[in-house]
């Protein structure tokens, strides 16, 4: 089954600092919201542990928890998987994997990963994890225009996979 992931980089590819976001962009987070609502998250134990509490589980959403520890402790209705496809298997509906860097450069190279979803940033940002660089098989499909919320410079962009 199909999956895409979802992500805000910057300029020079960061997408993190200290286990959090380094930016806030409410309007970021509300297109994030519109997409993945309905279908299934499937984020590392790093991210997970990066949402606030009150925030956790994501709402409206199957959420799954990558990790090797089988007896990390999760709130009732959250899944937690020890692999990639063992996630994949047990998502249902549009399926996105939400982060972080360790989850995306597995993700990205998985022959089912067909499209992505980038926050594109024109700016940087202190970063200390980055996204892995993009296979030259995904072609962009939708590039929007340059929005600015929070004093924050950023553009939505679909890639896809090329069909060969
Ligand atoms: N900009 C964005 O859009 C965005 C989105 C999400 C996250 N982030 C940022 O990314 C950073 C976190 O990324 P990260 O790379 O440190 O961590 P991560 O990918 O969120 O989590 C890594 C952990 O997930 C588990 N894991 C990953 N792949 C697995 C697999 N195939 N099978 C089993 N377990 C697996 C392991 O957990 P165990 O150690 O428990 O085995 C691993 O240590 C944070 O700064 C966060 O804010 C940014």
């Amino acid at each position: 089954m199909n999956f895409s992931i979802i992500v805000a980089i910057d300029e020079k590819g960061g997408i993190g600092k200290n286990n959090t976001l380094p930016w806030h962009i409410p309007a970021d987070l509300r297109h994030f919201k519109e997409l993945t609502t309905g279908g299934t998250v499937i984020m590392g134990r790093n991210t997970w542990e990066s949402i606030p509490d009150k925030f956790r589980p994501l709402p409206n959403r199957l959420n799954i928890v990558l990790t090797g520890n089988l007896n990390y402790v999760v709130p009732e209705g959250v899944k937690l998987a020890s692999s990639l496809d063992g996630a994949l298997a047990v998502s249902g509906g549009s399926t996105f994997i939400i982060g972080g860097a360790k989850v995306f450069e597995e993700a990205i190279r998985h022959e089912d990963c067909s499209d992505l979803f980038i926050t594109k940033i024109e700016s940087t940002f202190d970063c200390d994890t980055f996204f892995p660089f993009l296979p030259l098989d995904f072609q962009i499909v939708h590039e929007g225009e340059t929005l600015e919320d929070n004093e924050i410079k950023f553009k939505f962009l679909k890639y896809s996979k090329e069909l060969l």
